[in-house]
């Protein structure tokens, strides 16, 4: 795969450890679930890294002293349902003032081509950083897809933030938005003809919530 300075792939002992127990066909719901959200605590670690922070004074037994903190009301995610939704407690275990939205997609399941169903997204949306939260960059259509959706409503400042990534989504997002940081667990091989990552872990949505 091309190298993209925008993309940030965490290459890590324990993101490796984790992964390898997602993926497992003996993994699961709860566990998936926990585990979905303790990876997405890790990637929030790296995609905060540049937050947006105020000088705050604080008073602790000893004396006063200056200390930045992350600024309230900057930041808000959006998990394209359904699958981002198992992403937006491992962010807010780090950040829990962090507004919620909601993109609803799911793929054609023979084109492929992401069809929108829903979108609520916090008010002054277009001033606040952006991540899209969803485990898997497949195809990379429905990240795009929500992210153009984003760049209509004013966004400007939008970051995606996902667990298993095919190189075929990595490159179609980072060529149609380059301006969009994105921050990926694990990066997987390649796709196969249904469009499905390998080796991968199946479908997110029906693993987390135990539809099939
Ligand atoms: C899955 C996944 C992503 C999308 C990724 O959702 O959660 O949203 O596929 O594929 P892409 O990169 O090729 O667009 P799905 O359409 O299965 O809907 P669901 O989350 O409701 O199951
Ligand atoms: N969506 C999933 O849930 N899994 C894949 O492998 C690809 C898209």
């Amino acid at each position: 795969m091309k190298k993209y300075d925008n993309v940030t792939v965490l290459d890590h002992p324990l993101i490796s450890h984790k992964i390898a127990i997602l993926r497992s066909v003996d993994t699961h719901t709860k566990d998936f679930r926990e585990l979905v959200e303790e990876i997405t605590t890790l990637l929030t670690y790296e995609a905060f890294r540049d937050a947006p922070t105020r000088e705050v004074e604080v008073t602790t037994p000893l004396v006063k002293c200056k200390q930045r903190m992350v600024v309230e009301n900057s930041i808000a995610v959006i998990p394209i349902l359904r699958a981002g939704l198992g992403m937006v407690s491992g962010v807010h275990t780090l950040f829990p003032t962090a507004k919620v939205g909601h993109i609803g997609m799911y793929r054609n399941e023979e084109t492929l081509v992401p069809q929108e169903y829903y979108c609520k997204l916090p008010e002054g949306i277009e001033k606040k950083r952006v991540i899209v939260l969803d485990p898997m960059l497949a195809t990379g259509g429905s990240a795009c897809a929500a992210i153009d959706l984003l760049k209509k409503r004013g966004c400007k400042d939008i970051r995606q933030m996902s667990i298993i990534a095919a190189p075929e989504g990595i490159e179609k997002l980072a060529e149609a938005h380059p301006d969009v940081k994105i921050f990926v667990a694990y990066l997987d091989e390649r796709l196969n003809e249904n469009g499905y990552i390998l080796p991968g872990l199946g479908d997110a949505g029906d693993r987390l919530f135990g539809t099939k």
